[in-house]
C-alpha cells in the first residue's frame, strides 16, 4: 500500500460527526522527498512515562500543544493539521491505484508503522517548535500499576491538554479499564490492576504468538481495507480510546472515532505507549525465546508507504523498513517493565 497526496479525497465520516470534515494535508507541487534517517549522532531521545516525568516536563509538552495550535491550520505542523493527518489515514482520504479501494490503516499489517511514523514527525516538529532538539514525547504507561489513571494534566481543565470532549468519569482517580466495551466494571482498584495485567498478558503474549496476530493481517495493493486487526489494537489501543472518548456521544469522540482521536492531546502519549508495546513484544520475544515474536519480512509490507510533512514543512514519503528500528530514528522508551510478563491468567 502506498498513497499519493493527488488520491486523497473526502472522507467517510460516520454519521453524526463533528467538523471538520475534511482530512487530507496542504496540497504541495514539490514531489515528496524520501525519507532519511537523522544523523546517527543526534542524542537519542529517551521518551519518559507521564506519571513519572514531573509536573515541569509535562508542562513542557502542553506548551507543544499550545505553539501546534497557534500555527495557522494552512501550516502542515499546525496541530490542526497534525490531528488530520490521522484523520485521513483511516476514513479511506486516500484511494489506492485502483479508486474504488481505500486506504484505512487500522485493522491491519500497517497499524503499529503508520502511527511509529505519525509519532516521530510530531516529536520532531514538537522539538523544532519548542527549540529543545531533545524534546522527547511523554507516554502514557496504562500498562503497569502507576500508570493506569490518566495524567493529571490532561484533567485540568484551565490546561490545553485538557478535553472537554471525554468521558468525564473517567478523570484520575479513576483506574482504566484495558478491555472496556461500553459497561462499567466496578471493580475495587485491586482488582481492576490485577485484571488489567491479565489483559495485557493475553494481548501481548497468549495470543499474540505470531506476526500476523500482534502487527495485524496483510493488506496489499488491490485489497479491500480492514482485513484484520491484530490482539492490541483491539485492546488495550481501541479500549483505551472508547474508555477515554464521550461515551455519551454517538461516535464517542473525540478519543473514541478514528475521524476524530488526534484532536485530543491524549492521544499522542496513548500511541507512544502502543509505540512502546511493539518493542516490548519483541523484547519479551527475545527474554522468553518465543520464536514468533519477530517482523514480518514480506516486501509489501516493508515497502508500505506514507506521507507526512516534517518538521521543516517538506512532504516525506516514509515507508514500512524505515520505521523498524528507534535507535536509528534515534530515540527509546525508558524501562517501567513488564509486570504483566507472568500475569497468566
Ligand atoms: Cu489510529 Cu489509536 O488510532
Amino acid at each position: 500500500i502506498v498513497t499519493n497526496l493527488l488520491t486523497c479525497g473526502n472522507a467517510t465520516l460516520p454519521p453524526h460527526a463533528l467538523p471538520p470534515f475534511y482530512c487530507c494535508p496542504p496540497m504541495t507541487t514539490a514531489e515528496p522527498i524520501n525519507f532519511t534517517f537523522p544523523d546517527p549522532s543526534e542524542p537519542l531521545r529517551v521518551r519518559r512515562p507521564a506519571h513519572a516525568v514531573g509536573a515541569e516536563y509535562m508542562a513542557k509538552y502542553e506548551r507543544v500543544i499550545a505553539l501546534m495550535k497557534a500555527l495557522p491550520h494552512s501550516d502542515p505542523r499546525s496541530f490542526y493539521q497534525v490531528a488530520n493527518i490521522h484523520c485521513a489515514y483511516c476514513t479511506t482520504s486516500y484511494r489506492q491505484a485502483n479508486p474504488k479501494l481505500g486506504v484505512q490503516i487500522h485493522f491491519s499489517w500497517l497499524f503499529f508503522t503508520f502511527h511509529r511514523a505519525h509519532l516521530y514527525f510530531f516529536e520532531r516538529i514538537a522539538a523544532k517548535l519548542l527549540g529543545e532538539p531533545e524534546f522527547a514525547l511523554p507516554f502514557w504507561s496504562w500498562d503497569v500499576p502507576e500508570g493506569m489513571r490518566m495524567p493529571v494534566e490532561f484533567a485540568n481543565s484551565s490546561s490545553v491538554l485538557y478535553d472537554p470532549i471525554r468521558n468525564p468519569s473517567h478523570a484520575p482517580p479513576k483506574l482504566v479499564d484495558l478491555d472496556f466495551l461500553g459497561p462499567e466494571k466496578n471493580f475495587t482498584d485491586e482488582q481492576q490492576i490485577q485484571h488489567n495485567l491479565r489483559v495485557m498478558y493475553k494481548q501481548m503474549i497468549g495470543n499474540a504468538a505470531l506476526p500476523s496476530l500482534f502487527h495485524g493481517q496483510p493488506y496489499r495493493a488491490g485489497q479491500n481495507d480492514m482485513p484484520g486487526a491484530g490482539t492490541v489494537e483491539l485492546a488495550p489501543h481501541n479500549t483505551v480510546h472508547t474508555w477515554t472518548g464521550d461515551i455519551t456521544l454517538p461516535n464517542v469522540e473525540n478519543m473514541g472515532d478514528y475521524y476524530s482521536a488526534g484532536r485530543d492531546p491524549i492521544f499522542y502519549p496513548h500511541h507512544n505507549n502502543i509505540d512502546r508495546l511493539w518493542q516490548a513484544w519483541r523484547d519479551a520475544g527475545v527474554a522468553r525465546g518465543y520464536r514468533g515474536h519477530v517482523d514480518f519480512t514480506d516486501p509489501d509490507w516493508l515497502d508500505s508507504s506514507f506521507l507526512f510533512y516534517n518538521e521543516d514543512a517538506r512532504l516525506v514519503r516514509i515507508t514500512v523498513r524505515d520505521v523498524l528500528d528507534t535507535e536509528k530514528l534515534r530515540y527509546t522508551h525508558a524501562g517501567v517493565g513488564m509486570p504483566w510478563l507472568d500475569a497468566k491468567p
